[in-house]
């Protein structure tokens, strides 16, 4: 499939955009009343990030906000996704609000309005206020409510320009990863309490909706899932059997209830007595209609039913995350999910690639990353073509930034950023993403 193939199959007002989250970039983490959140205490434990990285800096966005709006416009995107630091806004998780962190943001939106790029907002990339994890966090119903107040108070400033609000960004990532697989904040072990904990943040999810819908009529509003095909590595009964349940797991989970009302058969079974506490009401909440799905999508999983490290075979390569490229898993996944589930149009919030970036004489040549972006944009457009109403894709991400766990060693950005100088870089694959998209609009 050949790039210009995919580039004769976007509308004029599809969503070209880049995407980063708050505790990635910021930095300024204990500037103008901001609280500290669960990212900030997981980081500054030893152990917890490679080299004892956190995101006390990171890109230094916070102070160089004009410039970084600046660079975003150059590249000729239409939108950007960003999400709002929820301890920035209410340093405890409640009242009082703290004006100066909201203040951010007001800035932020106006910013990229004056230059013409529609604002994307998620709410909750992975930083709850600490406060509110010292009380129980998401373990208990109340963060629920906290949540649906601070998603009311964002919309309540930001309401009237953004185009879209998230509520979650990857609710699988926040539940498995950092409760019960501990490599994530806030790095606890406990699979039943990570089950719990993923029905709130679904519950969450809901009465927020609500919420927002009565003080931004006007605004998109979703979720955003991580979502991975899954592969058996062998055609047999036991590799499909288990990858039947890995999807159940990692798609099912979020899709079912979000769509259907109801948690995956199969999945609650496998659970046994680690399954949810759920009642009939909260299922309904759950399914409050949205406006749009966001889909983050990066790789396949390869499912072995012996062998848990089983490699994929990687024909297109591998990214520094250790990642199979694996382009047509995201046609497979979007003609699927639109065959299987009544969906709201789908945006692909993120997609990209890691990749160990050279600054050679002011330049980065990163020719993977760019057959990286065409692969999957041509996976779009041919997803698409089958009828799949996709209306957006955002590049994850914007700049490098705080790779989590990784720290500052996982390089996914289109600019490059060294992170002693702060001084950014325009890599080969931001040109070409700009390039790109000024070729589906040439009478501008
Ligand atoms: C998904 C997450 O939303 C984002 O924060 C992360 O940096 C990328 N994946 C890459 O791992």
């Amino acid at each position: 499939m050949t790039t210009s193939k995919a580039s004769g199959s976007f509308p004029s007002d599809f969503q070209w955009g880049v995407a980063t989250s708050a505790y990635q970039i910021e930095g300024a983490a204990s500037e103008d009343g901001r609280g500290p959140s669960i990212w900030d205490t997981f980081s500054h434990t030893p152990g917890k990030v490679v080299e004892g990285h956190t995101g006390d800096v990171a890109c230094d966005h916070y102070h160089r906000l004009e410039e970084d709006l600046d660079l975003i416009a150059s590249l000729g995107v239409n939108s950007y996704r960003f999400s709002v630091a929820w301890p920035r806004v209410l340093p405890t998780g409640r009242l009082p609000l703290n004006p100066q962190g909201l203040d951010f943001y007001d800035r932020m939106v106006d910013g990229l309005c004056a230059r013409g790029i529609r604002p994307h907002v998620t709410l909750y990339h992975w930083d709850l206020p600490q406060a509110l994890h010292d009380e129980g966090g998401w373990a208990r119903t109340d963060t629920v409510h906290r949540f649906a107040d601070y998603a009311e108070l964002v919309a309540r400033r930001l309401g009237d320009r953004v185009e879209s609000i998230a509520t979650f960004n990857e609710p699988w990532v926040v539940a498995t990863l950092g409760y019960e697989k501990g490599i994530f904040a806030p790095g606890l072990t406990n699979r039943r309490l990570a089950m719990q904990v993923s029905h709130h943040l679904l519950m969450a999810h809901g009465l927020a909706v609500r919420a927002l819908r009565a003080v931004a009529p006007r605004v998109q509003l979703g979720i955003v899932l991580n979502l991975s095909p899954s592969y058996p590595a062998r055609p047999t009964a036991a590799d499909r059997a288990k990858a039947h349940l890995e999807d159940g797991l990692g798609v099912r989970w979020y899709m079912d209830p979000l769509f259907r009302g109801s948690y995956p058969q199969d999945v609650l079974e496998h659970l046994g007595a680690d399954a949810p506490i759920v009642r009939p009401e909260e299922l309904r909440l759950i399914q409050e209609p949205i406006d749009f799905l966001g889909i983050n999508y990066y790789m396949r999983n390869f499912i072995h039913a012996e062998d848990p490290q089983a490699k994929p075979p990687g024909e297109q390569g591998f990214t520094d995350m250790g990642w199979e490229v694996f382009p047509q898993g995201l046609t497979a996944l979007l003609t699927r999910l639109a065959r299987d589930y009544r969906l709201p149009p789908l945006s692909i919030t993120e997609n990209g690639a890691a990749f160990a970036d050279r600054l050679e004489d002011d330049a980065v040549h990163d020719t993977k990353r760019v057959r990286y972006l065409e692969q999957h944009i041509a996976a779009l457009a041919a997803a698409r073509e089958q009828g799949v109403d996709v209306r957006g894709y955002f590049a994850w991400s914007f700049m490098d930034n705080f790779e989590w766990a990784s720290g500052y060693l996982k390089r996914f950005g289109l600019v490059y950023v060294d992170f002693d100088t702060q001084r950014r870089v325009l890599k080969d694959s931001a040109l070409w993403y700009r390039d790109f998209i000024a070729a589906q609009r040439p009478w501008q």
